[in-house]
């Protein structure tokens, strides 16, 4: 057994986590994902509608799946992350296809877009803003991308998600969360081919927070999701778009709390840039 010595950066957790993250993780091409065993977008309908040759952006592709959902319609589509392996994924999904994808291999953090302001008609990011250490500044990047009237769809933690579950009998169950303020940061280790463990942290924020990040752009806040997992019964009939075996080992708990949180703005049409 190899002896376990401390992570370096992010991009090495997502090279170690990949291929096994797209295994275990069942993730839809034919739907708008937006987090853990929630309903797509066929049934949320979050999404404005999209015209064919729209510009798409998704920061923290994984393996594209919501590109290549978008790219199916006719939108041409750009995909950016920091694992080189994750996008390898997402380049033999997109090439079975018969899609073109540019995928981007970058670090969010201190990604310096090469597009000029104004070129994108919707940008989007499901599940990524937790793993950002600046996930301010790259809003502000992707409300800059948008063209006006663009949109911009984020999912991501919701402050409960990492709320502890407890029991408090056998019939009074329920989350203990002991600063809403500042939700717990998860850590995330993953051993990799060098038998070093790599880590990850994922730290949800609270939503006014991220709310500002996007109104501080300037943006209309248009709608604001907490989408509730399926019931077994309907997770059974019809799988959610974002599905793996693991998160619903936890389905019981998270019936009664939102873990996923949605925000849909738009770049209003009179903020020319
Ligand atoms: C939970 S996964 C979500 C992936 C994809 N959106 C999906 O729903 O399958 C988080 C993704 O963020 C990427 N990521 C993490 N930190 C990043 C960073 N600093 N810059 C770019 N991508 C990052 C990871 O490589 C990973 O693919």
């Amino acid at each position: 057994m190899p002896s376990p010595s401390t992570a370096s950066s992010s991009q090495d957790y997502w090279e170690a986590v990949a291929t096994e993250y797209q295994a275990v993780t069942r993730i839809a091409e034919d739907d708008f994902h937006f987090g853990p065993l929630v309903p797509g977008d066929r049934n949320l309908k979050i999404l404005p509608p999209l015209e064919p040759g729209d510009r798409c952006l998704e920061l923290g592709c994984g393996g594209g799946q919501n590109s290549i959902h978008l790219a199916r319609q006719g939108a041409r589509c750009t995909a950016v992350d920091i694992s080189n392996r994750q996008l390898e994924h997402g380049r033999r999904l997109a090439a079975g296809h018969c899609l073109e994808i540019e995928f981007v291999q970058a670090d969010l953090d201190n990604w310096l877009p090469p597009f000029p302001a104004g070129s994108f008609d919707l940008v989007h990011s499901s599940y990524t803003l937790p793993f950002l250490h600046h996930p301010r500044q790259v809003v502000a990047r992707a409300c800059r991308l948008l063209r006006p009237g663009g949109w911009l769809i984020l999912s991501t933690a919701h402050p409960l998600a990492h709320a502890e579950p407890i029991e408090l009998s056998e019939t009074k169950r329920g989350v203990f969360l002991q600063n809403y303020f500042k939700p717990p940061v998860e850590r995330a280790e993953q051993l990799d081919g060098q038998g070093i463990w790599q880590t990850e942290t994922c730290q949800p924020r609270p939503i006014a927070e991220v709310a500002a990040w996007i109104l501080d752009n300037g943006l209309w806040l248009r709608d604001l999701r907490e989408p509730r997992p399926l019931p077994p019964s309907a997770l059974r009939q019809s799988p959610p778009p974002y599905d793996s075996d693991r998160w619903r080992e936890n389905l019981e708990h998270l019936r009664y709390i939102p873990i996923v949180i949605v925000f849909a703005a738009s770049k209003t049409e009179e903020d020319r840039i």
